[in-house]
């Protein structure tokens, strides 16, 4: 093998052994770069005759287009190999699941009082909602439980700062607070034609939201819902009570024979005051009594700090528990399901 075989042979031997670019380049310089071997032996031509510079050039440049036919082979080589990888890293698995687009839903409380919104309003309540941070006035004194009432200690709440009696100072303990709001701005509207001795339509309003008690336990929970009913007007009475809310359980339930009781109770807004217990007749409840409400004709005082006059104008208030209403209605038994924010178990509603 001549000089200029094994320098091919040398370089195309180094070229292979170069694993990256960078090595590939240091060993191209040493072959073909300024101080490079091939470089070198055409230097080493000078001293040569015209005749044998001829036949020694045309060597060395066969060599030399020799070493660069190797170079670029190696460099695609590489070039080859790192696109390969670079593949292999990207690679997608196309037998993968896609990705689906998370479809949200309600929550089931609101489910139920949009269930409840629905009945009502087929029976021709409107809905009001009031502010959950409330003054001591509309939860307590305008509902005939003034300063010092014993029943205010059943309501124990959360006061905020910088509050006073007629300011919000408090966290409604109950929705109730909303049958003064809503009729005030009811007699409000009416008030000339009250004036002017008119009759003034009715008051038939739901008004649903969050409450808030120092209470918690698998059934109760120190923020949870109510949804208070107001129905005021000059004929109405507790037989109407009884028809509507039976109506509505029946409705709500999808359970035709479902039996109510009203059982004596005491509020101080109510009078006589009632609590209503539902039964089921068929169902895992069966037979239990089971209560969803407290109710009760509306307070003389009550109706006067409505702007009316109790004299002429009389009617019921309820309020119920749209997250016991909940409980019944899908058979869950822990309240705090409701509130953990489990996606878990809250997907089972939708
Ligand atoms: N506000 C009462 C409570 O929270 C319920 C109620 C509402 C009772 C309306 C009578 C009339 O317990």
């Amino acid at each position: 093998m001549n000089e200029l075989d094994s320098l091919v042979e040398s370089a195309t031997q180094l070229f292979a052994q170069s694993a990256t670019p960078a090595d590939l380049e240091n060993a191209k310089a040493q072959f073909l770069g300024k101080s490079g071997r091939v470089t070198e032996l055409m230097k080493g031509m000078a001293q040569l005759s015209v005749e044998e510079k001829k036949s020694r050039g045309a060597a060395i440049n066969v060599a030399k287009q020799a070493i660069e036919a190797a170079l670029t082979a190696r460099r695609q080589a590489l070039a080859d190999a790192e696109l390969q990888l670079q593949l292999k890293a990207e690679a997608l698995d196309v037998s993968l699941p896609g990705r689906q687009r998370g479809q949200g839903g309600l929550h089931p409380v609101s489910l139920t009082l949009e269930r409840i919104q629905g009945i009502f309003g087929s029976m021709g309540f409107d809905v009001a909602e009031g502010p959950e941070i409330e003054s001591d006035w509309f939860n307590f004194t305008a509902l005939n439980t003034p300063e010092d009432h014993p029943a205010r200690s059943m309501h124990d709440t959360f006061y905020v700062e910088g509050g006073t009696a007629t300011a919000p100072n408090l966290l409604r303990t109950h929705t109730s607070p909303m049958q003064i709001r809503h009729a005030v701005q009811h007699v409000k509207k009416h008030r000339a034609a009250l004036d002017a001795g008119q009759a003034m339509p009715e008051i038939r309003v739901i008004a649903p939201g969050r409450t808030y008690r120092v209470d918690s336990d698998a059934t109760h929970s120190p923020m949870f819902h109510q949804c208070e009913g107001l129905w005021i007007g000059e004929n109405v009475s507790f037989k109407d009570l009884k028809v509507i809310f039976t109506d509505f359980c029946r409705t709500f339930f999808e359970s035709d024979d479902l039996v109510l009781r009203f059982r004596p109770s005491f509020f101080p807004f109510t009078e006589p005051s009632a609590e209503i217990d539902i039964q089921f007749q068929t169902g895992p409840l069966a037979g239990r009594w089971l209560e969803v409400a407290g109710s009760g004709q509306v307070h003389p005082n009550v109706v006067r700090n409505m702007g009316l006059d109790p004299e002429k104008y009389i009617g019921f208030a309820f309020g119920m528990g749209p997250d016991r209403l909940t409980m019944l209605r899908y058979g869950v038994n822990d309240l705090r399901l409701f509130f953990d924010g489990d996606i878990r178990f809250l997907s089972q509603f939708q």
